[in-house]
């Protein structure tokens, strides 16, 4: 594998090892095997959607390939460009092409700067729109759909979604070509995470961003998404364009994680399919694949031979036996419970606006089980 892919950003067999010691400055005694072997590739103008449960390894992944994070082996190409091969200069200069949009914008923002301090530190950091940063943060605030005379105001005085806005408003600043999402819209009310993911999706088709998506949601993931790799415990079990992951998932652990979606439509019901046990310690990971422990079809092979990510048509999927493995049961006309919060998520996707240039009112298709 060369630099030499079409790719913006190339993931190749990262790996990141957290060492455990007794106490602060005791012996290493274990590692934590966050990630194992994640390789990917992300074009511009594409989204690539991280899922799986907590601690599988997403914001690792995340961290690693923004190089927030040294790997303990593997490598990330951006633009044709090894990052891991950077001195610190370099890296700096590259990090304007890079940027993160976290969960939790508060945390981000920092409670003491003005948002007009916040939108110009990185362009004076980075030396951009020399002698106009009042006209750049302006205009910044109305990219993501914020009044410009708010700029004199302090974080808490906005809310959830406002605060946001303007983590996405400093993550555009610097004028980047790859932003990693994590968990941007998980701890906002429905109506308000279809606004994001509406804006996210209009800033992405007028700049040509790449996004990394880390998301628990898989409504969110299949309104933006358009590809979605599926991590277990460090590895990614799954990796496809999402229409064909979400139409023919092929790893069990994925149709396990799509069986969970509720239907939103009385009288519709698919069969759930509930794994068995928690997800094994990071530290002592099953051998063989990681998921036997909790598959319903594991076997003797799965134990002792580590299955590679193999792909046909396009669809990459780690298990010996996926080609044995029955689709999960289609939907079935039953009397299923209607999911309250899934039945609100579609309605703001089918109303939401971003008020950052996508026509309020417009019509976004977000049916969860006919792709
Ligand atoms: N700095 C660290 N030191 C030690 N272990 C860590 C560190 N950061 C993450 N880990 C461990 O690495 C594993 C992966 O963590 P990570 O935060 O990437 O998971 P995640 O998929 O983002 O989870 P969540 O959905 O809860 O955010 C977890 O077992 C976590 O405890
Ligand atoms: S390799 Fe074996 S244990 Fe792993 S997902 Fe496939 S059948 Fe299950
Ligand atoms: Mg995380």
């Amino acid at each position: 594998m060369s630099g030499k892919s079409t790719a913006l950003l190339r993931a190749e067999n990262l790996v990141k090892h957290f060492p455990v010691h007794q106490h602060m400055f005791g012996r290493q005694t274990a590692v934590v095997h966050a990630v194992d072997g994640v390789s990917f590739e992300l074009r511009t103008g594409d989204t690539m959607a991280l899922v799986g449960e907590s601690g599988c390894g997403k914001s690792t992944v995340g961290r690693l390939v923004l190089r927030l994070l040294d790997a303990t082996s593997g490598k990330v190409w951006f633009g044709g460009e090894d990052l891991m091969s950077l001195s610190p200069g370099q890296l700096r200069a590259r990090r304007r092409e890079l940027q993160m949009i976290f969960q939790d914008p508060y945390s981000s923002l920092n409670p003491r700067m003005t948002v007009e301090q916040t939108l110009t530190e990185p362009l004076a950091l980075h030396g951009l729109a020399r002698g106009r940063h009042r006209e750049r943060a302006a205009e910044l605030m109305d990219l993501v759909g914020l009044a410009p005379q708010y700029l004199q105001r302090y974080p808490h005085e906005f809310s959830g979604g406002q605060r946001q806005r303007i983590g996405i408003a400093r993550a555009l600043a610097v004028e980047p070509r790859l932003i990693v999402c994590d968990e941007p819209v998980s701890a906002l009310d429905v109506s308000i995470q279809a606004q994001i993911v509406n804006l996210l999706q209009d800033l992405q088709r007028r700049f040509g961003l790449a996004y990394v998506f880390i998301a628990h949601d898989l409504a969110v993931v299949k309104h933006i998404a358009s590809h979605v790799a599926v991590m277990y415990l460090g590895h990614i079990v799954e990796y496809a364009d999402k229409r064909s992951l979400f139409a023919s998932p092929r790893h069990p652990y994925t149709q396990a994680l799509l069986s969970a979606i509720p239907i939103p439509e009385p009288g519709l019901r698919h069969e759930r399919i509930l794994l068995q046990g928690d997800v094994p310690n990071p530290i002592t990971p099953p051998s063989g694949c990681r998921f036997r422990t909790r598959c319903p079809y594991a076997r003797e092979r799965c134990g002792e031979e580590v299955p590679a990510l193999r792909a046909t048509a396009g669809h990459s999927v780690a298990c010996h036996f996926w080609e044995e493995i029955a689709p999960p049961a289609g939907v079935a006309a039953s009397g299923g419970a209607v999911n309250e919060r899934l039945v609100r998520l579609q309605g703001a996707f089918r109303t939401g606006s971003s008020r950052g240039g996508t026509p309020a009112g417009k019509e976004f298709e977000i049916d969860l089980i006919n792709v």
